[in-house]
């Protein structure tokens, strides 16, 4: 699969997804959107693929944003006849069941944090500034950004930071609970690539069904959270892995996965 905007490795288990458009601060253009949709969608089908991160190149961004100058001349009509990003609210966010980090490297703005956002969880560089500055541009977020950032840190910082447009940085985001941790930038891939691999090394099944449960929490009531919990538990039990694990426990030796 060749891409011009992104780079796609593999390491074991773990795909690593870089958008490279570094001299841009890796602005997401439609190019970079729709090698992402593919490079998801090929993480997702392959079954030797149990995690992936992304991340941004350079040491400046994650990305800074939709791309602007692309923007600049759309008028509505084409914003909403191409339905503008609902792709991928439907392929990185529905149909990638498989796990994912986004390991933030510095801006992630605008449609940068909402990207970010879409990850299962985020780990950030100390440099990291996260923001939805489109107020500034006369717009607002377009892909989730006024309502993942809401659910992630409350409404008091995220209505402030819509309002004005200022840039959180990496401690107030550890602090406000938008991301996992923080680390010195030169850690950050090799600390989002162990914890991928660890993701990765776990029971396939398991692993989806847990990633399931969690952004269920976001998407529904309590009470119906708490019946889909329970069933998801309940097929779990019928797995291959589900007897090893319980089993290895009991004999005192490692596990060995088969992934069903
Ligand atoms: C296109 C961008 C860009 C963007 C930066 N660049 N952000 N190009 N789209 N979002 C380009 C600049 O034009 C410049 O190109 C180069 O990257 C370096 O950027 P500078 O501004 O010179 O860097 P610096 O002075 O360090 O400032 C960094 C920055 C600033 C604070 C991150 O670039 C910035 O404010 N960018 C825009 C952030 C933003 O508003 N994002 C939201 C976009 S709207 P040249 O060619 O001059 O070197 C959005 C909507 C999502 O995301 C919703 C969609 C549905």
């Amino acid at each position: 699969m060749t891409y011009e905007t992104i780079l796609v490795e593999t390491f074991g288990a773990v795909t690593l997804i870089t958008i490279n458009r570094p001299k841009a601060l890796n602005a997401l253009n439609s190019q970079v959107c729709a090698e992402l949709v593919r490079a998801f969608a090929t993480f997702e089908a392959d079954e030797a693929q149990g995690c992936a991160v992304l991340t941004g190149s350079g040491d400046k961004a994650f990305a800074a944003g939709a791309d602007i100058k692309e923007m600049a001349d759309k008028r509505a009509a084409e914003f909403f006849l191409a339905d503008f990003f609902a792709d991928w609210q439907s392929r990185l966010v529905k149909s990638t069941r498989k796990p994912w980090i986004a390991a933030v490297n510095g801006f992630a703005l605008g449609g940068g944090c909402e990207l970010a956002m879409m990850a299962d969880f985020i780990i950030a560089a100390d440099c990291a500034k996260f923001g939805q500055p489109e107020i500034k541009l006369g717009v607002a977020p377009g892909m989730g950004g006024s309502q993942r950032l809401t659910r992630a840190v409350g409404k008091a910082k995220a209505m402030e930071m819509c309002l004005t447009g200022r840039m959180m940085d990496a401690a107030e985001a550890e602090r406000s609970g938008l991301v996992t941790r923080v680390v010195p930038l030169k850690e950050l891939a090799e600390d989002a690539l162990r914890t991928a691999n660890l993701i990765a090394s776990m029971p396939r099944m398991a692993a989806m069904v847990n990633k399931e449960m969690v952004n269920t929490a976001f998407e529904t009531t309590l009470e119906q959270a708490l019946v889909s919990e329970r069933r998801l538990f309940q097929i779990l039990t019928a797995t291959q892995d589900k007897a090893e694990g319980m089993e290895a426990f009991i004999k005192k030796r490692p596990a060995v996965w088969q992934g069903r």
